[in-house]
Order: structure tokens, then sequence, then C-alpha cells
């Protein structure tokens, strides 16, 4: 797969297969992340990695799927992330961290994809009940989630809608599609 197809592949995922990915799994998915460009290569990003399954259940009930599908409540029993990673940063924080964390979660991301993995970068989490719950330490804050397992749906990239909606939307079968901005809309100049 080339660079661009994986980047097209990479969709957020969040159905994924009973199959549970492993400690070693999410320690390559983090050293992916390791080797990034960091603000002034301060490194400030950490992982919290979860694969025991009585706190992935805890941690999923903290966190909210697919805002923009309202008659879907986040993924069922069975098709649950089988793993998280949670990236940290320090409390005391600065827009250079930031970036450190976006392009940590994107690398996983593109990492997990690589693999037949999925990956759903999640924002929308109680922060305090989950950094209690996986004991983040007191200077640290959890920045994002991560849920990953095997990928199970089917994500497919459409174009803007007429009326110019950025929602996604799934069909009758299931598939989800993510409409994207022509390059021709993103592109402000060219000198
Ligand atoms: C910073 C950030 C926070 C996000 N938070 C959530 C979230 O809390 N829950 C969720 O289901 N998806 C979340 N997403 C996934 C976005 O909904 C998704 O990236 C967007 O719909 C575009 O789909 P795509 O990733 O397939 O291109 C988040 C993505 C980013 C980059």
């Amino acid at each position: 797969m080339d660079f661009h197809e994986l980047v097209q592949t990479a969709r957020s995922c969040r159905r994924f297969e009973d199959k549970p990915l492993n400690m070693a799994d999410l320690e390559w998915l983090a050293d992916c992340a390791r080797l990034t460009p960091s603000g002034m290569n301060a490194q400030v990003v950490r992982y919290t990695l979860v694969t025991k399954g009585d706190l992935l259940a805890k941690l999923f009930a903290l966190t909210r799927w697919g805002g923009a599908l309202k008659d879907w409540g986040g993924p069922h029993p069975g098709e649950r992330p089988t793993v998280f990673i949670a990236l940290l940063m320090p409390k005391k924080t600065t827009e250079l961290m930031h970036f450190d964390i976006g392009i940590a979660a994107q690398t996983i991301q593109l990492a997990a994809t690589s693999r037949g993995w999925g990956c759903c970068i999640i924002k929308s989490f109680d922060q305090a009940a989950s950094a209690e719950l996986l004991k983040i330490p007191t200077e640290m804050q959890i920045a994002l989630l991560l849920g990953l397992g095997v990928a199970k749906e089917k994500r497919v990239i459409a174009p803007m809608p007429a009326d110019g909606s950025f929602k996604y939307w799934r069909d009758a079968n299931g598939v989800h599609y993510v409409p994207k901005r022509s390059l021709e809309e993103l592109i402000v100049a060219r000198y």
C-alpha cells in the first residue's frame, strides 16, 4: 500500500472484531509514536497501555463514540475496542505539547492501519474518572484516548454533500461515510 492509500484507509474505526490486540502490539504502536517529531524535541508525551478486560470495560464506559450518529449509542458488546492507549501530557501544558499529541495520535492511527487494525481518537471522555481509573500521575493529564482493535467496519471517503455538511453518516448496510473537502477547496493559494 503506498502512503496516500494508507492515509485514505486510515479512517476512524468504531467497530472492531472480537480478537484482542496484546501488550506487544501496543508497545509497537507506542514505539512508532516515540520516534516522531516533537516541539523542541522535549518529548513530553507519555503512554498508558490498556489491555486488561476489567479496566477496558470501565474505561470504555467513560468514552463517547460517534456523536454525529444520532441513532447509535456507540459500539455494542463484541465490537468494542479491544485495547486503549491513553496519550498523556503535563497538566502544565503549552501549545507546542498539543501539536506533539496530534502527531503521536495520527502516527498511531496510521501504524495501526498498516497492520489491519482500526483506531479511533477519542477526546470525548470523562477526564477525571479516566485519570483516576488509570492512576495517571498527578502532574499529568490524559490528552486523548485511542480505542483500537482489529477493524470490523467498512469506512469510505465521500465527496462533501451539496449542503456543505461535514457530518459523517452510515447507510442501511452499516457502511460508514466520511465526507472530505476537495483539494481545490483547501488550497488557498499557489505561488
Ligand atoms: C482531536 C480529535 C478528537 C476526536 N474525538 C472523538 C470522540 O470523542 N469520539 C469519536 O467517536 N470520534 C472522535 N474523533 C474522530 C472524528 O470524529 C473523525 O476523525 C472525523 O469524523 C473524521 O473521520 P475520519 O477520522 O475517518 O477521517 C476525534 C478526532 C480527532 C482528530
